[in-house]
């Protein structure tokens, strides 16, 4: 062979092994795991490979991961199913997560990642103020931060997608869910609700430390009667479009990835069933293109609540109204096989479902990227900003509701200060309901606070003086032997966390008898009485509010409360925070809310035996400085529809300290 021969040749052999090579790709590449096409011709590809059982797991989750015991983690991989849709994973372990997603990616016949979802509420291991505290900081830039860090703790755990925000209007403080949620108005829960959904996802859902949020419950599930959780829901199409639905319009707009639906029945059809809210509305005129889940169980529970005569027609009436992910009871796994063949649900339907399920996995990355990084605790959890973020969110949530006097911030003349109640070296309730991984050893307590706070400069006497609840009076004593060589009392009552959250509903919002009772023994004393409450509601305050010189509602703040509080107190932080949520004067001027439609004749029908007004309304909330308004500036007197105008105000800080106001 000449040269010239021989480089022909070796073109000649080149070209064929091109050829070969582009042939081989095209051949062993499928479309869906092309990393550079569109996500809906991956998800059409995917869609046409799969088969209807692989499409009905992926439309399944179970719970997975609450025995994280590392020695036990290959044994538990091993056992789980690696076709599953979505697992709600209980552990923490970075390690474990990716061992089961490389199960998912390499065991199962199509290598379909495994969504991980998991209710990060406010905070993974850094816990934030409750939501109903956040709302009363009315900051939505420091709402959006907590989310974005929360998304952050949760993703380097292995979670993708989290069950937040609530966006339940709520305007019965008996309901124990009053706690998740932004408070009795419309817009405030479509704005923060929005301001969360920002951090959870981030700009691009497929960004590193981002994940999936999940508007819920859809629709109505506030209005449980009574405040009883999951109680029937009466709900006026009046009340649907003006109240109910305007925050998960708003969460829609703002491109969430998924949308849960309720446990309740709302006027006769359950939330989880039913095909306007679900299909009509959401998917329909909102044009959704994510997914619904159910909530936990609540197909199986159409049979409860008397829709469904048996678990398959639960699962037609859920599936033909539109939800997608059977949550946990397994109706869709054991049934959707067989409405499929008796003709009741089509392929195309089933096909639908997939797609939006599939979209959001695409959307998250999880199929180029399927692992998160395995980092430390110490990596991972409390960092220097969530610590700042979580103080200063818990420090704005605080809402100043009485200063006799400015009986507040402390005054220097105060040498000997009480320090009296079930909440002051608590580091459970404080934490407030649904604390994801948050744990009471990271908390700083009230008494850790004020011992950094003012302990230098005045003497701090403790007395727990009595439970949160129970009749045992026998620490009253040492309460008021402490009171009485005291300068000021600060007493820390409240409620359990478990008081509030879901099944947290209670007949009376009032603080158990004990508890008040303490304050009327300690009043007999003489002493100004500083009363802060830890609640994950509206608190009946009617026979305690004239009894105190000042109440500070500092709900649960989360890790970081008991330095923010301290901080208040001691006058370091100015309080600023204001009610997004009515108190009432009583339980049973329940419900009352401030945007309540007239009555026909307003001075009347009003309780006998209590004032017309509630005891505090929405939005109130005091400062140790004054603010004056001027008058308000509108850019036009007329508006059009979809037009925007301005209102300006000038606020003048007339007092002597700084401080920061929300205008309403
Ligand atoms: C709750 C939901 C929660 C789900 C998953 C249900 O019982 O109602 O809010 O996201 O469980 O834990």
């Amino acid at each position: 062979m000449n040269q010239k021969n021989s480089s022909n040749f070796f073109v000649f052999f080149c070209f064929i092994f091109l050829v070969n090579a582009i042939s081989f790709s095209q051949k062993k590449i499928p479309v869906y795991k092309d990393k550079n096409a569109a996500i809906e011709t991956r998800i059409n590809d995917l869609l046409k490979l799969m088969r209807l059982d692989e499409k009905i797991l992926q439309m399944t989750q179970w719970t997975y991961g609450k025995n994280d015991n590392p020695n036990n983690f290959e044994e538990k991989v091993k056992e789980l199913n690696p076709q599953i849709g979505s697992l709600i994973y209980r552990s923490t372990s970075p390690i474990y997560r990716n061992q089961i997603q490389k199960k998912a990616m390499e065991e199962s016949r199509l290598g379909i990642p495994i969504l991980f979802g998991f209710d990060v509420i406010h905070g993974y291991r850094t816990i934030f103020p409750i939501p109903l505290a956040q709302a009363s900081s009315w900051n939505l830039d420091l709402v959006k931060k907590t989310s974005e860090i929360a998304a952050k703790e949760a993703w380097l755990s292995g979670v993708n997608w989290t069950f937040s925000p609530m966006v339940d209007v709520a305007r019965d403080p008996r309901w124990g869910r009053v706690s998740e949620g932004y408070g009795e108005d419309s817009y405030v829960n479509s704005v923060f609700g929005v301001a969360a959904i920002q951090g959870y996802q981030g700009k691009n859902l497929s960004d590193k430390y981002t994940i999936a949020a999940c508007l819920k419950h859809y629709v109505g599930y506030s209005l449980s009667e009574g405040g009883r959780d999951y109680h029937y829901t009466d709900v006026s199409r009046q009340t649907l479009w003006e109240t109910l639905l305007p925050p998960f319009e708003a969460g829609v707009k703002a491109n969430v990835a998924t949308v849960m639906s309720g446990f309740n029945d709302i006027s006769g059809v359950p939330a989880s069933a039913n095909h306007y809210t679900l299909t009509e509305i959401l998917k329909e005129k909102w044009q959704h293109k994510g997914f619904v889940v159910s909530d936990w169980g609540s197909i199986k529970n159409l049979t409860n609540q008397r829709v469904a005569k048996d678990l398959k027609q639960a699962g037609l009436k859920a599936f033909l109204a539109g939800i997608d992910m059977d949550m946990v009871d397994d109706v869709y796994k054991n049934n959707l096989l067989k409405l499929v063949e008796e003709k009741k649900i089509t392929i195309f339907q089933i096909n639908n479902a997939v797609r939006r399920i599939l979209r959001i996995k695409f959307r998250l990355g999880l199929f180029d990227k399927p692992y998160v990084d395995e980092l430390s605790e110490k990596e991972r959890y409390l960092q220097e900003d969530a610590i700042s973020v979580a103080k200063e969110l818990a420090a704005e949530s605080m809402v100043l509701l009485i200063n006799e006097n400015d009986i507040l911030p402390l005054k220097k003349e105060f040498k000997n200060i009480a320090l009296i109640g079930p909440m002051v070296k608590d580091s459970i309730h404080i934490l407030g309901s649904w604390a994801g991984k948050g744990k009471p050893n990271d908390a700083k307590t009230i008494f850790e606070g004020l011992t950094n706070e003012i302990g230098a400069k005045s003497t701090l006497h403790y007395a727990k003086g009595c439970d949160f609840d129970g009749d045992d009076t026998s620490g009253f004593k040492k309460a008021i032997t402490i009171a009485k060589k005291s300068d000021v009392l600060l007493v820390f009552l409240g409620e359990k966390s478990s008081w509030s959250g879901e099944n947290g509903s209670r007949s009376t919002i009032a603080l158990p008898k004990i508890q008040e009772d303490l304050i009327f023994e300690l009043k007999k004393t003489g002493k100004p009485i500083v009363l802060v409450l830890s609640s994950g509601r509206p608190l009946e305050l009617y026979r305690l509010h004239n009894k105190v010189d000042a109440i500070i509602e500092m709900w649960q703040p989360g890790t970081f409360g008991g330095i923010a509080i301290a901080e208040i107190l001691s006058g370091k932080i100015n309080p600023s925070g204001k009610l997004p949520i009515t108190f009432p004067q009583t339980t049973g001027q329940i419900p009352i809310y401030y945007n309540m439609r007239p009555s026909a004749v307003p001075k009347m029908g009003h309780y006998q035996d209590i004032p017309i007004e509630p005891l505090y309304q929405f939005g109130f909330g005091l400062s140790y400085t004054d603010y004056q308004y001027s008058e308000i500036n509108i850019s036009s007197s007329k508006i059009k529809k979809e037009q925007t105008i301005t209102a300006e105000i000038e606020v003048t800080n007339t007092g002597n300290l700084n401080g920061k106001e929300t205008v309403l």
